[in-house]
């Protein structure tokens, strides 16, 4: 079977936008694109040369060495994944001013470099307006809070305004390929209202009542999302507020798109759950995971300052290693420590039991910047839902190849193993399965290049490995993870056999393992 679309390796523009586009992690994803773009060099805070690299994003690294093992970049035709250098960035968010001075005043990425690219950011990238609603958001970002469409008087209306935003980054960057809407903004609280939205059309309707007439709030979360879905845009849920319901799900089958989550896995956690799969592979029987964080960035304020009393109703708590069967105790405390700025450490030590029951004792110990460990997610999260939305890939196989993404695999991923490597084993089987269908031309690719061509999409899929599909008439959906893991969990103490976070003695500061 020919495939014109794979011979035309044409550049692909794909979208990226980002709710929250002037926090810690927006600004580090748009200074990296740009450094990258433009092959910038800098001194490290040393005088050490750097340079701009992709490091951390898998979709954009080469497989390297005798034995493969790193990116996936030249696993696919090339031109498969896109090149994130080519595409086009945007947002919202509530605090005004340009994307260069926010850059600045994180503190995050070498000022050498920050200099070149800060004008270059505040002139090239536009930030929109944010829809702000305060209650969803801790007290300490109140203030800042005035880039809002304080001119809206509904979330109908609201949710015009975003689907416009969306149209005109479309249009006005000429996007070829796949747009994905991404929440990076501050953790809300868990919207009561979402557990009662499980169809597309309760969703539609109550979005278009009044408060008065659905009798509680709806989350800004919910609105973004469902108006990244209805202009056709896959939604990914990176924080751990309970955005993704029945009700948008079953909306993002009808649009053909994906909707995952929730709460991006990028460091701790994901460590966590490489390091139990260690111990386990090697026969022992893990006890105990006690661990801290301390942390100081704008996402630990938000919630330090949030709601206690409702984060504390709201919380959830989800055991992210319960499919093991271990019954581990694991706990995590958190201290929002504001000196360190973003640069955050975590200790995590973990208790097995070996041979004749005797004890088996590790810890670690990691520092390292939480946004330059969650920006390769956010991009690659990007580039693969462009990438198994032109290869029309079904629900349960793309749930359970990016359940390495997300804190809790839920959705078409629900019951996968919790381990890091066998979570990238369930990723490298779909894209090998893919690569070979690709190279036998046996695989059907849909072109977006246009919003309108692609309401649905044909799950031709013959050659492929794949879990199973999941498929509403011809439409070919993902739809991944719910529940959060380990965040908002104010004044916690201890868990119910869930995973859950202690506070220290006397602190009163919330958050959670990345
Ligand atoms: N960095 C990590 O390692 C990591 C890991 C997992 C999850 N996350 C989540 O990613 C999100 C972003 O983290 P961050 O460090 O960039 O936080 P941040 O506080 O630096 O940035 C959040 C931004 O969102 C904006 N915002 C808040 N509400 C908004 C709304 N309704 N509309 C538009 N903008 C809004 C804020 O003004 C702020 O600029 C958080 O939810 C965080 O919990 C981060």
């Amino acid at each position: 079977m020919s495939n014109t679309l794979i011979d035309q390796k044409e550049k692909r523009k794909i979208g990226i936008l980002v709710v929250g586009l002037r926090g810690a992690n927006g600004v580090t994803m748009c200074c990296g694109m740009i450094a990258n773009r433009r092959g910038l060099e800098w001194r490290g805070p040393r005088g050490e040369h750097a340079s701009a690299n992709y490091n951390g994003c898998i979709t954009q690294l080469k497989q390297r060495g005798v034995h493969g093992g790193v990116g996936f970049a030249d696993v696919v035709p090339e031109g498969m994944l896109a090149n994130v250098n080519d595409a086009a960035i945007g947002g919202w968010d509530v605090r005004p001013g340009g994307m260069g001075d926010a850059l600045l005043e994180a503190q995050i990425l070498d000022y050498d470099l920050v200099r070149q690219v800060k004008d270059e950011m505040n002139k090239s990238i536009q930030v929109k307006r944010g829809y702000y609603d305060a209650r969803f958001i801790g007290r300490s970002q109140h203030e800042g809070a005035t880039h809002i469409l304080d001119d809206c008087s509904s979330t109908g209306e609201a949710l015009e305004r975003i689907r416009a935003d969306i149209r005109e980054f479309k249009t006005s960057n000429n996007v070829i390929g796949h747009t994905t809407v991404i929440w990076s903004a501050s953790v809300e609280p868990n919207c009561e209202l979402v557990y009662e939205l499980n169809s597309s059309e309760e969703l539609l309707r109550s979005i278009d009542m009044s408060e008065e007439e659905r009798g509680s709030p709806l989350s800004p979360s919910l609105i973004y999302a469902t108006a990244a879905i209805l202009e056709g845009c896959s939604f990914v849920n990176g924080g751990s507020q309970n955005t993704l319901c029945g009700g948008l799900e079953e909306l993002a089958m009808k649009n053909s798109c994906y909707c995952l989550g929730t709460d991006f896995k990028a460091g701790q956690t994901k460590f966590k759950t490489a390091a139990v799969e260690y111990l386990r592979t090697m026969g022992l029987t893990p006890k105990v995971i006690a661990s801290s964080n301390h942390l100081g960035n704008n996402d630990m304020k938000n919630l330090a300052t949030a709601d206690k009393a409702r984060n504390a109703k709201l919380r959830v708590k989800h055991d992210i290693f319960a499919a093991w069967e271990e019954d581990i105790d694991h706990k995590v405390a958190v201290m929002y420590t504001p000196m360190i700025n973003d640069e955050k450490r975590d200790f995590v030590e973990y208790t097995s039991l070996g041979f004749m029951d005797q004890h088996h004792t590790m810890v670690t110990y990691t520092r390292a910047s939480d946004s330059v460990l969650c920006v390769p997610l956010m991009i690659d999260s990007a580039v693969w839902c462009d990438f198994f939305r032109r290869c029309n890939q079904a629900y349960e196989s793309v749930s359970r190849s990016l359940a390495y993404l997300f804190k809790v695999p839920e959705g078409g991923a629900k019951g996968v193993d919790p381990g890091f490597f066998r979570q990238m084993e369930e990723l490298k089987g779909e894209v090998n399965g893919i690569a070979q269908a690709l190279k036998s031309r046996s695989l059907t690719l849909s072109e977006e290049s246009k919003p309108s061509s692609f309401s649905r999409v044909t799950a031709e899929k013959k050659n492929v490995q794949s879990a199973g599909s999941f498929t509403l008439g011809d439409t070919a959906i993902v739809c991944a993870g719910l529940a959060c893991v380990d965040m908002q969990l104010v004044n916690a103490t201890g868990g119910d056999g869930g995973e859950s976070i202690d506070t220290f003695e006397g602190e009163t500061s919330i958050g959670g393992g990345r």
